[in-house]
């Protein structure tokens, strides 16, 4: 079931998402994806490797193209042939497995080179955001170096801290502690955590299944390309109905995960 394409969708910050379909060759990796994020609302997507979890989020801010379907987000029809991209993007925040930070820029610099090309900010304005951004998450002290001088954690949480000084209305988080040492998982969750509590909207592809259960309304479980099953997340982890929910949810539900967050 669509909903229609005229319906107003409830905030700036929501998504919605209907019929969504990406092929690469031959290959469709999407195959009609409904999915619908209120504002101030934590989805975590799951899946096995290769389900389509990545080319999902990449579609909601065309990094890629999707070839059917409509998505709605932070008030702009990114489906739309007209649509502003670059005006859509900086209200939409990504954080990545890898980082992705500049090497050759100082943390400063990677939290503030957007928001003065971007957003027109003054050099003085940029700072003083970025700054404030990076003591909320932990680094304001580490403004000076550069990312090859952090740890994985720390470099994530600057990347987060860049997002987040662009105001987007809506984050999201690609397995965003996948690549990180055990110990440092849990300050990026925990960075997570604080900014769903402050209402930001998120959508977090994730194994971390305590974060999916404590932190996330909503999980969606998706599998070769298919909404298989969604729902609030307790339901969803604690009580899935699928079996293919059921075998995934087996597999990375072993204890170390769990007591890795729990830190
Ligand atoms: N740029 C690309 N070109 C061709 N195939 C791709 C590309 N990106 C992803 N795929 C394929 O799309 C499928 C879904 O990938 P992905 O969205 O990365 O899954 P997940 O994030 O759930 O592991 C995989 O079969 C992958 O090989
Ligand atoms: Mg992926």
């Amino acid at each position: 079931m669509s909903a229609p394409e005229t319906a107003p969708i409830a905030t700036a910050a929501g998504v919605r998402i209907t019929g969504l379909r990406k092929s690469y060759g031959d290959n469709e990796v999407l195959k009609g994806i409904d999915l619908e994020v209120n504002p101030g609302q934590v989805v975590c997507l799951i899946g096995p490797s290769g389900s389509g979890k990545s080319t999902l989020l990449r579609c909601i801010n065309l990094l890629e193209q999707p070839n059917g379907g409509t998505i709605e987000v932070a008030g702009f029809t990114a489906t739309d042939p007209d649509v502003e991209v670059d005006d859509m993007r900086r209200h939409v925040g990504m954080v990545f497995q890898q980082f992705n930070l500049f090497p050759h820029l100082t943390v400063l610099g990677n939290c503030t080179v957007s928001q003065q090309k971007v957003l027109k900010r003054s050099k003085a304005e940029a700072q003083e955001v970025a700054l404030r951004q990076l003591a909320s998450v932990g680094l304001a002290e580490l403004a000076g170096r550069f990312p090859g001088e952090l740890s994985g954690g720390q470099q994530q949480r600057v990347a987060i801290a860049r997002a987040l000084s662009m105001d987007p209305q809506l984050m999201l988080f690609d397995e965003p502690t996948s690549a990180l040492d055990p110990e440092t998982v849990g300050d990026v969750l925990a960075i997570m955590r604080k900014l769903a509590q402050k209402g930001m909207t998120m959508i977090v592809v994730t194994h971390e299944m305590g974060f999916a259960r404590d932190v996330a309304d909503h999980v969606v479980f998706m599998d070769g390309g298919v909404v298989v099953e969604q729902g609030v997340s307790a339901q969803v982890i604690g009580n899935p109905q699928n079996v293919r929910t059921q075998d995934f949810l087996r597999r990375v539900l072993d204890p170390t995960h769990v007591e890795v967050y729990d830190d």
